[in-house]
């Protein structure tokens, strides 16, 4: 039987890129949409679903006042990169229209493929993100000295280089750093280092960075 949700929009989360990751209730909520929104990226994992796609850029707020209005006659499925509840753009989705209108599948986080790609558990991690931000670093550099593991979603700007450069200039240094770029893709990358060696370190995309005490 189809579930049915009226009036509610549905929040995917889609794993780190690769398809294998998307799990199987995932897709049975995309195949439902009427209009789905998401990522040029995330849209162009789910080819065949004949849906109406809007492409999710910059425009976030404007997208969002429109997703409440779409659905109250239409089904609107929302792609999520990894996780919807961790550091995405859900938050500001469930704000909008409220959490009983919101239906959240979740998925599996790039922090998560980031642990178990250095085999370290993240129950007793803690989490930054300095995605899309200018400052963060103050906040960062508390997390370190408090915590033995800090996961941090990077960006383009703030690549490991950066992060290993803010750390020793704050008077952090004995921490060993990972580096996990392009989570499940072919182009995968996983790389272990220490702050000192980081701070030349060339990188592609945004990463997951680990920073662990010794
Ligand atoms: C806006 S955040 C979204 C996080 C997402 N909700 C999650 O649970 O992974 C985007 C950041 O997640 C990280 N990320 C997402 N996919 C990744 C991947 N395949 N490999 C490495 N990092 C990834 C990067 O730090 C990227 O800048």
């Amino acid at each position: 039987m189809v579930e049915s949700y009226k009036n509610k929009v549905i929040l995917v989360g889609c794993g780190p890129g690769l398809k294998a990751y998307i799990s199987p209730k995932a897709l049975y909520n995309v195949k439902k949409a009427d209009i789905l929104v998401g990522s040029r990226r995330l849209l162009k994992l789910f080819p065949g679903v004949d849906a109406e796609k809007i492409i999710l850029e910059k425009n976030y707020s404007i997208l969002i006042k429109k997703i409440a209005d779409w659905s109250s006659t239409k089904q609107v499925v929302v792609l999520v990169s990894g996780d919807p509840c961790f550091f995405s753009y859900a938050k500001m989705i469930v704000k909008k229209m409220g959490r009983e209108s919101c239906i959240i599948i979740p998925g599996i986080s790039s922090i998560q493929l980031a642990f178990a790609a250095v085999g370290e558990s993240w129950d007793d991690a803690c989490f930054v993100s300095l995605h899309g931000r200018n400052d963060g670093y103050d906040h960062l550099m508390k997390k370190v000295r408090e915590y033995s593991k800090v996961g941090i979603l990077t960006d383009l700007k703030n690549t490991p280089a950066v992060i290993a450069r803010q750390l020793l200039k704050g008077g952090i240094q004995e921490r060993q750093m990972f580096v996990c770029e392009n989570l499940s893709l072919p182009e995968e990358s996983v790389r272990e280092t220490d702050l000192v060696s980081a701070v030349h370190l060339k990188t592609n995309a945004a990463s997951v960075v680990i920073i662990k005490k010794y």
